[in-house]
């Protein structure tokens, strides 16, 4: 009982996390950056990554172990769609990810990233973007725990 209590708690731990860091990279943001700016983006990214991963493997855990049986998510399209919303906002943070990796070695020679305009707002319409998903992913988590099926396939 402890082990899937424990896994449900990571599995909110770990969302709640993500949201968070997601909201702090979104204020940090700016498009003239220092350089304390920058590192603390690339923290606040890397503890998002950090905080993705908990989220996808406890999901993971409840599916195989702690949920209502393997099959009963396999065969829902509510999970499938919960799962491909979550690929979708993990493809959306390639771009921020990827953005604050290549920063890094500018920053230990105490050069702060140069961005153009188009790249500023490309960060900040994707980091809005994994926030909707983000944001969407707990219904359908709320509808799979009932049973609820998506309207439009009812
Ligand atoms: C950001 C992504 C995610 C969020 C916000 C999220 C959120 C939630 C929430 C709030 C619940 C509790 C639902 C309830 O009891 O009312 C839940 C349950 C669950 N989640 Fe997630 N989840 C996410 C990703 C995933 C992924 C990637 C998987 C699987 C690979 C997964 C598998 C599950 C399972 C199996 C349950 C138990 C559902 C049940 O009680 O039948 N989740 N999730």
């Amino acid at each position: 009982m402890w082990s899937s209590t424990l896994t449900a708690y990571l599995h909110y731990l770990g969302f709640m996390v993500a949201f968070a860091a997601l909201v702090v990279e979104h204020q940090l943001f700016a498009s003239e950056l220092s350089l304390k700016q920058a590192w603390r983006l690339v923290i606040t990214d890397s503890l998002y990554g950090l905080a993705a991963v908990t989220v996808l493997v406890t999901g993971v855990l409840r599916v195989m172990y702690f949920g209502q049986g393997t099959a009963y998510y396999l065969h829902s399209p509510v999970f499938h769609v919960k799962v491909g919303l979550f690929i979708l906002v993990g493809l959306l943070s390639l771009y921020p990810t990827i953005s604050v990796i290549t920063w890094i070695s500018g920053l230990r020679k105490q050069e702060p990233p140069t961005l153009t305009t188009a790249q500023g707002q490309r960060f900040i319409w994707i980091v809005r973007g994994e926030l909707l998903g983000l944001a969407l992913i707990p219904l359908l988590a709320a509808m799979l725990a009932r049973g609820v099926a998506l309207p439009f396939l009812a």
